[in-house]
């Protein structure tokens, strides 16, 4: 689950917590609180109009006007009763008046005859409220009113308000997630940005640095981190120095030491000739392994640029290696491919191929050929050699990059383990990648990839 999503997640859950804890309460509150209000502005108002009847009961067409003018400042039907619940005054006109309208139908003017205030709504009909207060004289009840509202606009309000609450709750819940989302982006940014610097390291990239911004933790994170890519950037270069400068501290010497050996081999007599000449041979493996490590080493620095045609280096290492491969009974092939500008320097690809072809010739029976191909697609361009041979096994295939390894296939051929860690070092300051494997259709491919170049070969 990203940081996001868990954010999100965190915000949502608090958010809905406190809209509906704070929300139902007042929502279930406002209902009832809204019929209170009602309830007690009509008992007031009904009271209002009963004592202004008291004394005209007996004046039925004063008794019809206050009904009238009730019943439009009420918004509802009013009616009037005597003592004995007879009708005396309908709003709407509609009951016939001295039939007994205080009946079982009508249980709050029942009730106000008796000297009580009476609410009650009609069932099923909630939706109507009827309020009945007594007319008293003189402390005799002497008869009842009645006002029947309609609680449709009440409730309409209600509902409103309950949807409204319903509303800002959304919006309060939307506005949450949104401020969520903006803090996480600005919280995983720094470590993205963190995690791409460590792959670009990872990569061989060692200038990669994490960009120190956001809260003082990720500065904090992201400055620990340059820090240790600082000290490792240094080591590496310090290993990378001390080989190179070592190598080359040792070449004089041993290229003197390799003279005296075959002066003294043509001075001296036959028994001491074959021990020379072997000594001879181990200097001579000794400077290989030490011009291989001055390869490993500047192969190592970071690159210079430029950009070079892959069939003209092939044609090239062609021409060099015709007569060692002539010599040693293979044949050397280059493909008929269009030619392919790559984004590494000439000298790289020669060392590249130099290494690649010595390999094949190396490691393919006798009498076979060996094909040097190239192509490309958008972005990336590959370099093969195609050798024959036995298939290289699992763990040859595996660790034939490492340094100093020699695979089966290596015994009793002169070599220093460090050819391919050489065309390895070399693609990958390139931004490309080198590996080895089978072939289908038997022996073995080594291959480049390395990108492709935009423009003009530099080195044409
Ligand atoms: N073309 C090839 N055919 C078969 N095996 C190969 C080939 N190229 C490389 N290898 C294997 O990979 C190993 C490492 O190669 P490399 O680093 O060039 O070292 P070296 O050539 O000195 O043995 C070799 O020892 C060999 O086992
Ligand atoms: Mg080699």
């Amino acid at each position: 689950m990203s940081l996001r999503a868990r954010l999100l997640a965190a915000f949502a859950y608090a958010l809905l917590v406190v809209i509906v804890a704070l929300e139902v309460p007042l929502a279930s509150n406002l209902d009832s609180r809204v019929r209170a209000e009602v309830e007690a502005d009509s008992a007031t108002q009904a009271q209002v109009v009963a004592a202004s009847v008291t004394d005209q009961l007996s004046l039925p067409a004063r008794l019809n006007r206050v009904s009238a003018q009730a019943s439009q400042r009420l918004g509802g039907r009013v009616f009037i009763v005597d003592g004995r619940g007879r009708l005396l005054a309908d709003s709407s006109g509609l009951e016939t008046k001295g039939s007994i309208f205080a009946s079982e139908s009508h249980p709050p003017l029942l009730r106000a005859l008796n000297g009580e205030i009476a609410q009650g709504t009609h069932e099923p009909d909630t939706d109507e409220l009827s309020t009945a207060v007594p007319i008293v004289r003189g402390g005799r009840t002497i008869g009842a009113l009645e006002v029947e509202q309609s609680l449709d606009a009440v409730n309409r309000e209600v509902r409103e308000d309950v949807l409204a609450l319903v509303a800002i709750g959304l919006l309060a819940l939307a506005l949450g997630l949104g401020v969520a989302w903006i803090l996480a982006g600005s919280i995983a940014r720094p470590l993205h940005s963190l995690a791409a610097a460590a792959r670009r390291m990872a990569g061989g990239d060692l200038d990669a640095r994490a960009p120190t911004t956001g809260s003082s933790e990720q500065v904090d994170v992201a400055t620990a981190f340059n820090e240790m890519a600082d000290r490792l950037g240094s080591v590496l270069e310090s290993q990378r120095a001390f080989v190179a400068d070592a190598s080359h501290q040792l070449r004089t010497p041993l290229t003197g030491l390799r003279l005296r050996l075959e002066a003294a081999a043509a001075k001296s007599p036959g028994d001491a000739q074959s021990d020379l000449e072997a000594a001879d041979r181990e200097t001579e493996r000794l400077s290989q392994v030490i011009d291989d490590l001055l390869d490993l080493a500047s192969s190592e620095e970071p690159s210079e640029g430029g950009s070079a045609s892959l069939e003209r280096a092939a044609a090239d290492a062609e021409s060099r290696w015709r007569d060692p491969a002539d010599d040693s009974g293979r044949r050397l092939q280059l493909c008929e491919a269009p030619d392919v500008a790559v984004r590494a320097g000439p000298r790289d690809l020669a060392l590249i191929l130099d290494n690649l072809i010595e390999n094949a010739i190396k490691y393919s029976p006798r009498g076979s050929t060996i094909r040097i191909e190239w192509a490309a697609d958008d972005c990336c361009a590959s370099l093969r050699v195609l050798s024959g041979g036995d298939p290289l096994g699992e763990e040859e295939r595996e660790r034939a990059f490492e340094r100093f390894y020699r695979g089966g296939s290596s015994r009793r051929k002169p070599g220093t383990g460090l050819g391919l860690p050489v065309v390895a070092a070399l693609a990958r300051r390139a931004g490309g990648s080198a590996e080895i494997g089978n072939r289908d259709e038997g022996g073995v491919v080594a291959q480049v990839s390395l990108p492709v170049a935009e423009g003009d070969f530099a080195d044409s």
